[in-house]
């Protein structure tokens, strides 16, 4: 079972160091802590400005590396929030709370089957994370973009395949599908081989459905990062509920995505129900 063993979460003041663009979309945040913050990949923090302002509500993102004190993750500006933290100056204070959330299952939990990662444009941090921290001989890892400027090349070696929705601007040195990146995965000959894997995915709802498609039919387990809105980060608001497969009489419930998720087995999402309004009965 994934996040039966993740590190506590604890709220840790902050100082910006830099903003680095990774791609044309794509800014890496590195921040100092005054300690160590441990976590487990696939877990996210609540970040927000120190002053408070202009946030009234921290946002959630998930963590991409920490090294010694530094922490860092990877985001695209897409509204008042993201623009802030890319405006940030350096040593300006920051708020962390984490790590929070269930994390992705660790190579013991998937019992030996290796692991295929797939991310898609800002749900690359959870994925790149386990890979940096587990990856192995036999993992795969998959990268799926808008177009050439829009991947990080820098943060994916060679092991990482590559696909882009526009196959423009892909650097010659560089290789990319062109197509959706389930698809990439699909057309790999070496893991049709036969062989039991994992499938650890994070990205847009779209990508997380093909992804939970594709390990059905080979029979390969699932898990997903999902991604809702947040107000607190840890259970409380109620804000962030996931349609849940239960064994009642409705074969569905809410389960909150910050404390039960971010990470669920794809198995146990009601997709059908997912995204679909809850309306009165009576
Ligand atoms: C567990 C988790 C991990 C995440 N990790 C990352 C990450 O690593 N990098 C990253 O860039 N983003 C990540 N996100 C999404 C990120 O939290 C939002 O992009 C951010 O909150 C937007 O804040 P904003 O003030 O800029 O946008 P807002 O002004 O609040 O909204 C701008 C637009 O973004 C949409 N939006 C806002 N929040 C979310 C959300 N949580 N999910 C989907 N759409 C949203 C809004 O509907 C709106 O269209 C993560 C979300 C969750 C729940
Ligand atoms: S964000 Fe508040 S309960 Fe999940």
């Amino acid at each position: 079972m994934a996040g039966t063993t993740a590190p506590a979460a604890r709220s840790c003041p902050a100082r910006f160091i830099t903003n680095v663009e990774m791609s044309s979309g794509l800014i890496r945040l590195d921040c100092e802590l005054d300690a160590p913050l441990p976590f487990r990949p696939g877990q996210f923090a609540m970040l927000n400005l120190a002053d408070g302002l202009p946030l009234v509500f921290s946002r959630p993102f998930s963590i991409l590396a920490g090294d010694g004190t530094t922490l860092s993750f990877l985001y695209r500006v897409v509204g008042r929030g993201t623009a802030a933290l890319a405006r940030l100056k350096p040593g300006q204070g920051l708020t962390v709370l984490g790590p929070l959330g269930r994390p992705f299952p660790t190579p013991d939990e998937l019992e030996g089957r290796p692991a295929v990662l797939i991310g898609g444009g800002v749900g690359l941090p959870p994925v790149h994370a386990w890979f940096a921290r587990h990856g192995r001989d036999g993992d795969t890892a998959f990268f799926g973009g808008r177009d050439g400027a829009d991947v990080p090349w820098s943060m994916l070696d060679a092991r990482w395949g590559v696909s882009v929705d526009r196959a423009v601007d892909v650097p010659a040195d560089r290789e990319a599908f062109a197509g959706v990146v389930t698809e990439l995965v699909a057309s790999r000959g070496d893991l049709a081989d036969g062989r039991t894997r994992a499938v650890l995915a994070c990205g847009p709802i779209p990508l997380l459905r093909a992804a939970a498609r594709l390990a059905a039919a080979r029979g390969w387990d699932c898990w997903v990062s999902l991604e809702e809105h947040m107000g607190c980060g840890y259970g409380v608001c109620k804000g962030c509920v996931v349609p849940v497969a239960t064994a009642g009489p409705d074969g569905w419930r809410n389960a909150t995505c910050c404390d039960e998720g971010p990470v669920f087995r794809a198995d146990q999402i009601r997709w059908d129900r997912y995204g679909v309004p809850v309306l009165p009965t009576t």
